[in-house]
């Protein structure tokens, strides 16, 4: 047998290139989660842009989203992740590689009944998620209302069985419409998240933003909430992005947009390529000029 010795280099006395991982929090998790947080978050900005739309869920097709089949897919190649059920995925999305894929595997009781105490239950099992190769389970928490230890106990065993399988947990603060929307209750509800196993958070933007941000150790992407005006909501992206946060997870700011295109493609401007709400806007504007 030939002797190899001085033909390869292993490098033994270089420094490996990278020694954590780009994404917040996830520096010590294992290979195949932090492959699938590499579907989700941009290596240039360490942020993402998810489009949501699973709104269906808990409010029928009442939201713009009546054809998802006609409403999503063209909007695909402007976002890093879609978040959606299972069943509209199935029913309505291409399998494509591209975006990565964040399903929502938990139900909630609907807006008819609007019940904070249910705090609802698994909609899709682990089996499930692999087998539509999710790079992300989303699961709804209710901090601070009567479904908060039964949607923090669904969030622990979710966040544990994907760990065992390399799938992030992503877990969303919801908030009903008479809670405070402020820092101390964001403060709370994005740490008690992370705490209990997500992997990333969703949130909303508040005044002291950034404190909510620095005390979660795990990445916080901002939901849109209901639609604005384009610059106003292209300004809140701005100063959540300024403030810290690594990404939104948007819905009806986007596809209730005149023009979804123009507004998913600024908000990445946004949450990319460091680009004022002012400038942003004006990508927004000449793509709905078009
Ligand atoms: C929240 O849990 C909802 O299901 C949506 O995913 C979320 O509200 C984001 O959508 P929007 O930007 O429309 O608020």
């Amino acid at each position: 047998m030939a002797d190899n010795k001085g033909v390869h280099d292993f490098h033994v006395n270089t420094k490996e290139a990278a020694q954590g991982f780009y994404v917040k929090g996830a520096a010590h998790l294992d290979w195949g989660m932090q492959r699938r947080l590499g579907h989700m978050f941009q290596p240039k900005s360490g942020n993402t842009v998810m489009l949501a739309f699973d709104h269906g869920y808990i409010m029928g097709p009442t939201t713009w989203l009546e054809r998802i089949d006609l409403v999503i897919p063209p909007l695909m190649p402007y976002v890093d992740v879609l978040m959606g059920t299972p069943s509209i995925f199935r029913a309505d999305i291409p399998p494509e590689e591209r975006p990565g894929l964040c399903l929502r595997i938990t139900y909630d009781s609907t807006v008819l009944n609007d019940d904070l105490s249910c705090g609802g239950g698994i909609a899709c099992d682990i089996e499930s998620a692999i087998r539509m190769d999710a790079d992300c389970m989303a699961v709804q928490c209710f901090i601070g209302a009567p479904g908060e230890s039964r949607s923090l106990e669904l969030l622990a065993r979710t966040a544990n069985v994907g760990l065992k399988y390399g799938i992030p947990t992503l877990g969303v603060t919801a908030v009903g419409k008479d809670m405070v929307h402020d820092e101390k209750y964001f403060l709370l509800a994005t740490r008690v998240l992370a705490e209990n196993g997500a992997n990333i958070v969703k949130s909303y933007y508040c005044d002291g933003f950034e404190r909510v941000v620095s005390a979660c150790p795990v990445p916080i992407v901002i939901a849109g909430g209901k639609k604005l005006p384009e610059l106003d909501a292209l300004e809140m992206a701005y100063r959540a992005i300024n403030d810290g946060a690594h990404g939104v997870d948007m819905g009806r700011n986007i596809f209730q947009s005149d023009c979804p295109a123009g507004m998913a493609q600024a908000i990445g401007k946004v949450v990319h390529d460091g680009y004022t709400a002012a400038q942003a806007y004006e990508v927004y504007e000449e793509v709905r000029n078009r």
